[in-house]
């Protein structure tokens, strides 16, 4: 039986990129049998222009019936100054919560061919290849109470929440060191316990865990340090696992340190191997529908949503050396273009992957 897709693009760039993983994956469907049927749907901005909710029933209905999910990006200027409650960040939130994607695998790998795209010296990134594990169904992000409330001098007062089950540190810490387990066998879980009793909870739960991974070195750090420890060495990291905000900032950090963030995939996923991919860039609203987006982080994340939700390696593998070869024959969207290299739209781009993946 053909695997269902839903399709959801989002916003500004989000349109561009995954038009361009659609082909991708049309692609594979018509030359080389990957049997799936895609069906599109609205979420973020574009859900609320349509329905006054960035995640309505339908598109829901559709994501939970389906055995992936691809997302472009959602958000834009023209949403900025809306309620907290329907922004289109809200729709992305609510997806992750409503599928219990917990676990999200954010790889930070360089390419050899972007050595140069980095700010950071060669010698320092070369070679680099980084799993960031991110908790992504809890923490501060879905903490209760959390509000803005009045106090009795009229003053305003901003709360939120950080707050971990045990068993929710366990699901991810089995995650990581699973993940652990296949690559390096290195894992470093990043808190901040010296100060705060949730990540001292987190800590302890990791340690626990560890015991039924006795081939995992584990170790720990705070996260101030891993920050600094990612731009000044951080080659020293296999598989990273941290909480829901820790992980938000340090993924983006990390994928700096590749050259440029519209590289860089992302899977997020629930504890069946379904799972929703997306580039773990935004929606970038200041060069949307200007064919300058680079849509290979969103080819990509269509290779880890064949290897993780579709059992299709091989095709996994045929997508992600398709890139490369696009990389090796020079060309680049504006965000890793170097002097040299042959500069190209996303359409372009797009193109250039298919017509590597018919060779
Ligand atoms: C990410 C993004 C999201 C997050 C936003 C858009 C809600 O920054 O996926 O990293 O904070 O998780
Ligand atoms: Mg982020």
């Amino acid at each position: 039986m053909s695997k269902k897709i839903a399709v959801l693009p989002g916003d500004g760039i989000g349109i561009e990129i995954v038009a361009q993983a659609v082909k991708v994956l049309n692609c594979l469907k018509n030359d080389f049998g990957l049997d799936v049927e895609m069906e599109n749907g609205l979420v973020g901005g574009a859900a609320y222009d349509d329905s006054g909710t960035p995640l309505p029933e339908a598109t829901l209905k559709l994501a939970r019936e389906a055995d992936a999910v691809l997302l472009g990006a959602v958000g834009g200027y023209k949403w900025e100054s809306l309620d907290i409650a329907v922004r289109p960040e809200k729709g992305l939130l609510g997806l992750r919560a409503e599928l219990e994607l917990f676990a999200n695998l954010r790889p930070a790998i360089l390419y050899p061919q972007l050595a140069h795209a980095s700010t950071l010296k060669p010698e320092v990134v070369s070679g680099l290849d980084i799993m960031i594990v991110r908790e992504l169904t809890g923490g501060i992000y879905f903490g209760q109470p959390r509000g803005i409330r009045v106090l009795d001098n009229d003053e305003k007062q901003g709360f939120n929440t950080l707050i971990y089950k045990e068993s929710e540190i366990e699901r991810i810490a089995h995650v990581a060191f699973e993940t652990a387990m296949k690559r390096n066998k290195k894992l470093c879980s990043v808190d901040k316990a010296n100060v705060l009793e949730c990540t001292e909870l987190w800590r302890e739960v990791m340690i626990r865990v560890s015991k039924e991974y006795p081939e995992v070195e584990l170790s720990h750090m705070y996260v101030d340090n891993a920050a600094m420890q990612l731009v000044r060495a951080p080659k020293q990291f296999d598989v990273m696992v941290t909480t829901n905000m820790f992980g938000d900032i340090l993924s983006d950090c990390a994928a700096m340190l590749t050259g440029s963030i519209g590289m860089l995939p992302s899977a997020s996923m629930d504890k069946n191997q379904k799972g929703m991919y997306e580039p773990i860039h935004g929606s970038a609203p200041d060069i949307a529908g200007q064919d300058m987006a680079n849509p290979m982080a969103t080819i990509l994340s269509v290779a880890m949503m064949l290897r993780y939700s579709l059992g299709a390696e091989e095709l996994a593998i045929k997508v992600e050396n398709a890139v490369e070869s696009v990389l090796d024959q020079g060309l680049r969207t504006e965000d890793i273009y170097t002097e040299g290299d042959t500069k190209v739209g996303t359409e372009a781009m797009g193109d250039a992957v298919v017509a590597a993946l018919k060779t």
